[in-house]
């Protein structure tokens, strides 16, 4: 089809300030390449909250099944840690990823050259660093029942109380990420390694099984490990290009992708893509957001690096939109602008130069797009 529809919920804190560098980058590729956009805006979490009472009207979830292509900015912030479970900003987020079905949630983590030197790790550790984690993102210990706290008198137990949360997966959710790991993987370097804890848990082993299954049936090609996820956190720091794809559940999903962002220099530069089954018109259905959050620490500073932002659109312009050129195009703007020396906060160390505003990285990143156009 050739309208694109984008629904934007920019969320709170440095989410608003990150998505309006993306609005501008929107706007370059309509003027200039020709691509039509129809954008509508909207709220999630602390945002709607405060608008609506709730942090996902059910109008907005409505708008979000209906577009090619959802962008975020991040939801939370100190104002709502006190709000009643099922209020807070977290649980919009997680509804749009459950409703949507956004299964396979894709975080790459890149090592830009100019910025190998702001890995906490040495340069030639994290030099050239391509690698994917694909995180289960819809079950698993998340939304597994029974949860909730609730009296336990049990004896001995000081302060007679029991949290709970379940870990459950189905064979059917394990063979769907699988596959889209192993999809991802004929793209890149053939590679996929399947991490759990099938040594402690039997989710974990039923993981292996059924991922070993859908390797043997259908991607016999595709090489395929399986690594202990603890290992893995290891292996992640001891020596990461060893990976290419990655494929794990939404927990250890979670911490392995926070972990993986600082052996690219910062946590800002991470985007990520949640996918999900085809939709009438043969598109996933998608949300696009970066893997930080709202950083209520410097929200309102003008500090936020909005590249990881700006990279998940280039990864809508590629899933959504079937762009993948118009994607490089952006991530090569991304590129030069980092090899120019133009840096926001996060990444100015000790002699890391002059920090650059949040909008001055976006403008710089529309300005290389038309020096390169
Ligand atoms: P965070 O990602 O917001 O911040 C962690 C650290 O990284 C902070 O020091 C922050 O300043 C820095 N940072 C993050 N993004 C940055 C960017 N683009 N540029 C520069 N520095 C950046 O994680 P947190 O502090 O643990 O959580 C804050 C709130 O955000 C919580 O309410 C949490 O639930 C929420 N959160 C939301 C999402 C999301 O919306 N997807 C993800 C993670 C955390
Ligand atoms: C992320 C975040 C979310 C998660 C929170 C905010 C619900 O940490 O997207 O990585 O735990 O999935
Ligand atoms: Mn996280």
């Amino acid at each position: 089809s050739d309208t694109n529809s984008i629904l934007i919920l920019p969320g709170d804190g440095i989410g608003a300030e990150v998505m309006a560098e993306v609005v501008k980058v929107i706007d370059w590729f309509q003027d200039n390449r020709g691509m039509a956009f129809t954008v509508d805006h909207d709220l999630v979490g602390g945002a709607a909250y405060d608008a609506h009472g709730k942090p996902l009207s059910d109008e907005t979830m409505a708008k979000a099944q209906a577009v090619d292509a959802v962008l975020l900015g991040a939801v939370g912030g100190p104002k709502y840690d006190d709000l009643d479970f099922s209020l807070k900003p977290e649980r919009g987020l997680l509804r749009l990823r459950k409703e949507m079905d956004l299964y396979a949630n894709l975080r790459p983590a890149q090592c830009f050259d100019a910025l190998a030197d702001f890995s906490s790790l040495k340069r030639e550790v994290v030099a050239g660093l391509d690698i994917l984690i694909v995180r289960e993102l819809t079950s698993g210990i998340y939304f597994g029942q029974p949860r909730g706290i609730e009296d336990d008198t049990s004896e001995g137990n000081e302060g007679g109380r029991v949290g709970i949360n379940t870990q459950r997966y189905t064979s059917g959710e394990i063979r769907r990420v699988a596959r889209s790991a192993f999809e991802l993987a004929k793209k890149r370097d053939n590679r996929v390694c399947s991490m759990e804890k099938a040594n402690v848990m039997e989710s974990g082993i039923l993981w292996r099984q059924e991922v070993q299954w859908v390797h043997d049936n259908e991607y016999p090609d595709v090489e395929l490990s399986h690594m202990y996820a603890d290992n893995g956190a290891m292996q992640l720091v001891r020596n990461p290009r060893q990976f290419d794809v990655i494929v794990t559940d939404n927990l250890f999903g979670d911490i392995l992708s926070d972990a993986a962002a600082m052996l690219t220099g910062s946590l800002g530069m991470l985007p990520s893509a949640s996918l999900g089954a085809p939709m009438a018109n043969g598109r996933p259905k998608a949300l696009y957001e970066p893997v930080h959050g709202s950083a209520p620490d410097i929200t309102g500073q003008g500090k936020a690096n909005p590249i990881a932002c700006i990279l998940s659109f280039a990864m809508a312009l590629r899933y959504s939109f079937d762009r993948g050129d118009a994607a490089s195009e952006l991530e090569a703007a991304v590129e030069k602008v980092l090899a120019d020396g133009l840096r926001t906060a996060d990444l100015t160390g000790p002699g890391g130069g002059d920090a650059i505003s949040t909008s001055q990285m976006g403008d710089s990143i529309v300005a290389a797009l038309s020096s390169a156009a």
